[in-house]
């Protein structure tokens, strides 16, 4: 939808209307697609703070107000009474389903959990304390390898079957490479169980004996997976656009993604977070750190606070934080010291002039840590967590951006601040 444009005058007085377009809520943009032909100049905006790259109608933020939404439903209502299987397929096809397109999706992913067996190979290559998300990312890619038989990114079809390998076979690699890090036998999936469940039993069952999956731990990582499905064009999903943008093959446009998620500024926070959690060990410790986070000369940051797009608080770290105190109560684990340390530091960071100014609060990643620890998942998983709830984000960005006619290869331009041209000497001149 356009409106009125955008006059834009240059020094020399040439004016250029810019058009302005409307979204459905939330800030308006300006097309400045026009300009450089226009008037020679492009626009430079380091980190992305004031362009939208995209059209998108799958998630909507409002960060001044503290709002997320999936295809226009509020997180706190699929929180409270959807599942991530619901929220999946409605984040791939934009609308809920009825009961029987639940079940036809539920059912289509959990009968393709299983990997080409020659997959396993892989993690027979990798070193036994490779991180994880080393290998989530070189064996997504590998997926390329091995699916590359009903990959028309063209077909519809084809768009299906890839979104249902990437849910389905997530987890299962996921799995694998934690039971790599550990030494022990890698579980094949039960297509009996649902998806949380399933995770579970590949994580923490052995061959050797009956495990019991506890009904807490389903419930507290079926909503982190929930809260963690999509944010609109974050780092890691634009990654997923920019690759895919080139016709690249979309399993390894996942595995992009995955890299871009571990970066400690990124989903890589949350793993961050744990291992500030133990250094400061006791409260009596907060001050010095809050006071390191502060300094300008100390490149430490509070990590798991601030964001780019939530100015006022993160949603999600609301909704974590009460399940955290439910998971820790219900494990009998609520005299937790680090969750303790983690609300006692929340409080005195949140009462202090610098966080209060610079509007940082904490975010989705400062509480999904503890829960992951309570469930005994360790520290080195906490980013797949993240990946596998995200991964389904990443796909129905890819569908959209695949499936848009105007799609065009994404290419940033820069300031070039390099020499200006200069003539080559010979090597003895120099
Ligand atoms: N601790 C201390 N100071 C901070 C923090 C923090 N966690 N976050 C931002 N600041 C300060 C910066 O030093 C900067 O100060 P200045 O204006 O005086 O230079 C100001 O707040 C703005 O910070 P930017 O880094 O410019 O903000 P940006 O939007 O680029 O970065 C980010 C956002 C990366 C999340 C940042 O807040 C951060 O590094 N947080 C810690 C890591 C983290 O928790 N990441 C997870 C994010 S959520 C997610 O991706 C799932």
């Amino acid at each position: 939808m356009t409106k009125d444009a955008f006059r834009l005058i240059s020094p020399d007085g040439t004016e250029t209307a810019l058009p302005i377009r409307e979204g459905t809520v939330g800030p308006s943009v300006i097309d400045v697609g026009k300009l450089y032909k226009e008037q020679g100049v492009f626009t430079y905006d380091p980190g992305f703070v004031s362009t939208g790259s995209c059209e998108s109608d799958i998630t909507y933020i409002d960060g001044e107000d503290g709002v997320l939404m999936y295809r226009g439903y509020p997180v706190e209502q699929l929180a409270k009474h959807s599942t991530f299987i619901e929220v999946a397929y409605l984040l791939l096809h934009g609308a809920l389903p009825t009961a029987a397109e639940l079940e036809e999706f539920d059912n289509t992913i959990r009968v393709h959990t299983m990997l080409n067996e020659g997959m396993l190979n892989f993690f027979k290559g990798f070193r036994y304390d490779a991180h994880p998300m080393a290998q989530l990312s070189a064996v997504v890619g590998s997926m390329s390898a091995y699916y590359h038989d009903e990959m028309d990114a063209s077909n519809p079809k084809h768009r299906d079957i890839f979104a249902h390998r990437i849910l389905a076979k997530l987890p299962t690699i996921a799995a694998a490479a934690y039971k790599l890090n550990i030494g022990q036998p890698f579980m094949y999936p039960r297509n009996d169980l649902d998806y949380c469940e399933n995770f579970l039993q590949m994580m923490f069952a052995v061959p050797a004996e009956p495990y019991e999956i506890d009904p807490v731990a389903v419930e507290a990582i079926d909503l982190l997976f929930i809260l963690h499905a999509d944010h609109e064009q974050n780092c890691s999903t634009s990654t997923v656009r920019m690759a895919a943008s080139s016709g690249a093959n979309p399993y390894t446009s996942i595995a992009a993604g995955i890299t871009a998620l571990w970066g400690p500024a990124h989903g890589g926070a949350n793993e961050a977070v744990l291992d500030m959690l133990q250094e400061i060990g006791t409260v009596k410790n907060i001050k010095k750190y809050v006071d390191k986070a502060k300094d300008k000369n100390d490149p430490f940051r509070l990590m798991g606070f601030g964001h780019r797009v939530y100015k006022n608080f993160d949603p999600r770290a609301t909704i974590i934080r009460e399940m955290c105190h439910k998971v820790l109560k219900q494990l009998g684990r609520d005299d937790s010291p680090l969750f303790e340390l983690a609300l006692e530091l929340e409080q005195i960071a949140l009462k202090d002039d610098y966080f209060i100014e610079k509007k940082l609060y904490p975010n989705v990643d400062f509480y999904s840590g503890i829960i992951y620890r309570a469930l005994g998942i360790p520290t080195s998983m906490f980013t797949v967590m993240f990946a596998l709830g995200r991964s389904v984000g990443w796909t129905a960005h890819w569908r959209e951006m695949i499936s848009d006619p105007h799609v065009r290869i994404a290419r940033p331009r820069q300031l070039y601040v390099g020499p200006a041209q200069r003539d080559y000497v010979a090597i003895d001149k120099r």
